[in-house]
């Protein structure tokens, strides 16, 4: 583990970015002094990280599991939240529910999360709305997997979430007057699918140079709905190459601590928020990953094909 940490303050976040093993990396944190972790660790399906093994027996992959959650366990407030993003593959379908389990005996679920890559909307007139952006499964038994799972983890399931930092408008604006808890206001919980596409990119290796990142709007809606207020402390154990250190800094969390083993991800993370240490190179040794884009829902294209349909 370095021992330099890079204390830098961007904005009005201080970014604490650390190279090295994040179990090792928590236990030099103080208990009880962080409020919001985002997450997603290696999903153990054999993706080709430049340092980490993920294909690591299951009994072994599950110890460490546990051993890297407890350390989370020991450094989060009693009214913190653990959002622990995961996904599962044909090969593996069971991996984000036996995490789960796993975890329920370290903390509490609060609640469920369906982050939503790409989806296709049937309209009442018969068209079709697709948006976002899925990997094709070439098979005939499997259905190409468009979803992944965000776990929502406290320490007693009673932790108070800002819903309506993340809440959406009424379809039917007579819901507002209708309901008496609407206090009037044209905001209503947006429920637990979440629609997050990752962003476009044309070029893998220059854009988005890591194989298994979260969109940076993913962590900013779980800051959000825990609720951003003065001197938040988040965490994120496996930073990547900083997306949810991204979204700290866009919703104004006062303090980041971030740890990864890879230093060339690193000093992507810290590229990307302009605090790289000058000379430092960037990476760029991700393996492209095989996406296809769809129209974004209610593009101009799609509302063309909409207003067209619906009559
Ligand atoms: C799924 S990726 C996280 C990507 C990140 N959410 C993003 O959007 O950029 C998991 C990361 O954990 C890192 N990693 C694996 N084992 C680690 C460990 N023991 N300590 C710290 N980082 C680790 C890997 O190098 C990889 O970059």
């Amino acid at each position: 583990m370095s021992t330099v940490s890079n204390k830098v303050a961007a904005a009005r976040t201080v970014f604490d970015l650390h190279h090295g093993d994040c179990v090792a990396g928590m236990r030099s944190l103080p208990e009880d002094s962080v409020d919001l972790v985002v997450t997603s660790p290696p999903y153990n399906l054999g993706i080709a990280y430049s340092r980490h093994c993920d294909d690591q027996p299951r009994a072994e992959y599950l110890a460490w599991s546990e051993t890297w959650a407890r350390e989370v366990q020991r450094v989060l407030k009693s009214d913190g939240s653990f959002f622990l993003n995961v996904g599962a593959s044909p090969a593996n379908p069971m991996l984000p529910h036996e995490l789960a389990l796993l975890f329920s005996k370290i903390f509490a679920l609060q609640n469920t999360i369906h982050w939503i890559k790409s989806i296709t909307i049937e309209t009442k007139s018969g068209g079709e709305i697709s948006a976002g952006h899925f990997k094709p499964i070439n098979s005939p038994r499997f259905l190409t997997d468009c979803h992944e799972f965000v776990f929502h983890f406290t320490k007693n399931a009673d932790v108070k979430l800002d819903r309506l930092a993340v809440g959406v408008a009424y379809a039917d604006k007579s819901n507002i007057a209708r309901w008496g808890h609407t206090g009037g206001r044209d905001r209503r919980c947006r429920g637990n699918t979440w629609f997050i596409p990752y962003e476009t990119i044309r070029d893998r290796q220059s854009q988005r140079p890591h194989p298994a990142t979260f969109p940076v709007a993913l962590a900013t809606r779980c800051i959000r709905l825990h609720g951003q207020r003065d001197g938040l402390v988040m965490l994120d154990p496996f930073l990547g190459i900083g997306h949810a250190a991204l979204a700290a800094r866009a919703c104004g969390v006062g303090r980041f601590i971030g740890f990864e083993i890879d230093q060339e991800y690193l000093n992507e993370a810290r590229a990307r928020l302009e605090i790289i240490p000058p000379g430092t190179a960037r990476c760029g040794s991700a393996k492209p990953a095989d996406e296809i884009e769809l129209l974004p829902l209610f593009s101009k294209e799609n509302r063309v094909v909409a207003k067209s349909k619906i009559r």
